[in-house]
Parts: C-alpha cells; sequence; structure tokens
C-alpha cells in the first residue's frame, strides 16, 4: 500500500505518566493501511516552530471501518517538534504523512516471538505484538528502561506476554541492568525463534550481539535521524553488510540503505553498528541495490505548507 498525505484531526491527547504524550488521530486511510513497524511523518497545521514534519512509530491502531479508523502515536519532549505536538488539543488539525517504510516481517509458521524494546522506542513493539497475537503466534517481551517512569506501558507488556521480563537501570523495576542482561536467559527459558527490537541504538547493536551469537534471526527497527521520510534526501542512510551474489567475486561489501524506505527495520545481523568500517571490503553497492527514490507519497488533502520539505534537518 503507498502512502498518502492526509489531513488528520486529533481525537484524544493523553499524558503518560512523567514523560510521554500519546495522540490518537483520526485518519482512515493511514490507519487500515498502516503495518507494524512503519512509521508517520507528522507536523500541526498553522504552527511555526517547525517546517519539517517528524517521525514516528505506530504505536496503536484501532479500525473502526469507514471515517472513524484511527492511529496513536507515543513520544517524549525533545525539541520544537515534540513540543507543539504535545501542546495540541482535541480536534486540532495534524498534516499526516504515511504510511511510511518497511515494516516487521511477520513470521510465517506459528512461532515464538521476543519482542524487545528500551525506553519511548519500545512504540512499534505494541502495534507488532497485537498483531502477532491476531495470528497467533506466542510472544514474549522484555521491556527495560533508564527508571520505572520510562518504561513504556509495562502494564500493557505484561499482558500481552507469557513472560515479561523488566529491568531498569536503577532498580525502580524488575531486575537491576540493561535488557541484554536478561535476554540471553529469556532466549532460553522462552525457546524464541525470532526477536523484534526497538530502541536506542546502543540497545540495538547490543541485543543484535546476543542474537547472533544464540543464531536467532533478529529484526531491529532504527530511528535514524530523517529529513523528507520517503527516499529523497538521502539524510538517514545506515551501512549494511551485503554478501556478494552467487559467482561474483570478492567477500561482500556495504550498502548503504535509507532506513525511511528500505528500513525502518532491518535484519540485525547486516547492519554495521560501528561508524568504522574496514576500507578493503568497503564497496559502495547503493546504486546497484538500493532502488530508485521513491515517488512522494501521493495527496489526499494537501495541507498549506506542503510544499517546504527540502529544508535542512532541525528546521
Ligand atoms: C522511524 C522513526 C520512528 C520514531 N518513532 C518515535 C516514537 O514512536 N516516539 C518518539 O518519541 N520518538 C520517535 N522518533 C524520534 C522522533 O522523530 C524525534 O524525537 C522527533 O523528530 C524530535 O523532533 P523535535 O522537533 O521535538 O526535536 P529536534 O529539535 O528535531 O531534536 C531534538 C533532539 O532530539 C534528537 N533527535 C531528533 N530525532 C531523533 C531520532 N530520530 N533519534 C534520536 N534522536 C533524535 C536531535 O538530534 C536533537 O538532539 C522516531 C524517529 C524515527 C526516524
Ligand atoms: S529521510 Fe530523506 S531519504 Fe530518508
Amino acid at each position: 500500500m503507498s502512502a498518502s498525505l492526509v489531513m488528520g484531526e486529533v481525537l484524544s491527547r493523553k499524558k503518560q505518566g512523567e514523560d510521554y504524550y500519546s495522540l490518537t488521530v483520526v485518519a482512515p486511510a493511514v490507519a487500515e493501511s498502516v503495518a507494524p513497524g512503519q512509521f508517520v511523518n507528522v507536523r500541526p497545521v498553522g504552527r511555526t516552530a517547525h517546517i519539517l514534519r517528524r517521525p514516528f512509530s505506530v504505536y496503536r491502531v484501532h479500525k473502526q471501518g469507514g471515517w472513524a479508523s484511527t492511529f496513536e502515536i507515543i513520544f517524549d519532549i525533545r525539541g520544537p517538534g515534540t513540543e507543539e505536538l504535545a501542546a495540541l488539543d482535541v480536534h486540532d488539525k495534524l498534516d499526516v504523512m504515511g504510511p511510511l517504510g518497511n515494516g516487521f516481517r511477520l513470521p510465517k509458521k506459528h512461532s515464538r516471538c521476543l519482542l524487545v524494546g528500551g525506553g519511548i522506542g519500545a512504540a512499534p513493539l505494541f502495534f507488532l505484538a497485537a498483531r502477532l497475537r491476531e495470528a497467533g503466534h506466542r510472544i514474549d517481551v522484555v521491556l527495560g528502561a533508564r527508571t520505572s517512569e520510562l518504561l513504556l506501558n509495562a502494564m500493557d507488556a505484561r499482558r500481552l506476554a507469557s513472560i515479561c521480563r523488566i529491568t531498569t537501570e536503577d532498580g525502580s523495576a524488575g531486575d537491576t541492568g540493561v535488557v541484554t542482561d536478561v535476554l540471553g536467559p529469556t532466549i532460553e527459558r522462552c525457546g524464541s525463534e525470532v526477536v523484534y527490537t526497538c530502541g536506542p541504538h546502543a540497545m540495538l547493536e547490543a541485543v543484535a550481539g546476543v542474537c547472533g551469537a544464540a543464531k536467532l534471526p533478529v529484526q531491529v527497527a532504527v530511528e535514524e535521524l530523517m529529513a523528507c521520510g520517503f527516499g529523497v534526501c538521502m539524510s538517514c542512510v545506515i551501512p549494511l553488510r551485503v554478501r556478494r551474489k552467487k559467482g561474483g567475486s570478492g567477500s561482500g561489501g556495504v550498502l548503504y540503505a535509507r532506513s525511511c524506505t528500505e528500513g525502518p527495520v532491518f535484519d540485525g545481523s547486516q547492519v554495521i553498528w560501528s561508524d568504522h568500517i574496514a576500507a578493503p571490503d568497503t564497496i559502495d553497492l547503493a546504486s546497484e541495490l538500493v532502488p530508485p527514490p521513491a515517488a512522494p507519497p501521493r495527496a489526499q488533502h494537501v495541507p498549506a505548507g506542503a510544499g517546504a520539505e527540502h529544508s535542512p534537518p532541525g528546521n
């Protein structure tokens, strides 16, 4: 399903704990078609603090059929964009581009799925958990944060999971430490067959490392800085390790993939997490393997100012 540019309407805005805000947005074209792991690029209509839309994972979807289907995003305040979003009111309009990105791949056969989330980064895992449950898969969860206040919806995680492990760095809830401290034993105890993860970069790298050692497939949802969100500005590329095609020479190379179109979900074993890439094997295969830039999403309702997409990040 291709992305749309639509005018959404805020149905509700909630403060969740001390730090998080959630917005439920009426946008049927997006809510009916979005898949777990995909994201939306949003901007309040008629405000001036930022020109670029800001990307957010879809946290939950409520399909009502027809005009009323909604999606929900959840976020913390980082800067002007999130500050404006947190100040929105019921009935305020939101310029929404989406669904964007590739989303998580769901297992084809019945599987034991382990979802590993850190802080606000765990947002897309709740939508994923709902879809995995609908499809009859077993779900286990490891949820971590610096403190108990920063745990994202631990109550829902416990409800959705067969086994739920909580970690906090200050020990205010669950085990003291980080998610990777309990990951190995949890994989073993749950007999996990696939791992899905989203959170801070360092956590994703560590989770991918544990899964690599356990020879488990791991899908990671990255949150790179983005500008356009639909494949034209190249501000969101991340390096992936690729194997040479059969019959090709050399041992492989590096593909620079756009996390807004080829991602944000990647095979964790392919991501080159460290900034340092060994020179001799580094081949830019982007022109060979990256498809041409995606067409800009088709506009259903084009809001005022929608043309200002090419300003530098941070605007
Ligand atoms: C695919 C994707 C999904 C996302 N999902 C969520 C989500 O569900 N909930 C949520 O709270 N946030 C999410 N983010 C991050 C969110 O987009 C940023 O927090 C937001 O754009 C910040 O906008 P701002 O104007 O408030 O802050 P800015 O002024 O733009 O930035 C403030 C600070 O936050 C940093 N920052 C901005 N974007 C990111 C980012 N992507 N990753 C790390 N640091 C960043 C900046 O470097 C700067 O230091 C997601 C990002 C991506 C790419
Ligand atoms: S954000 Fe522009 S190419 Fe990805």
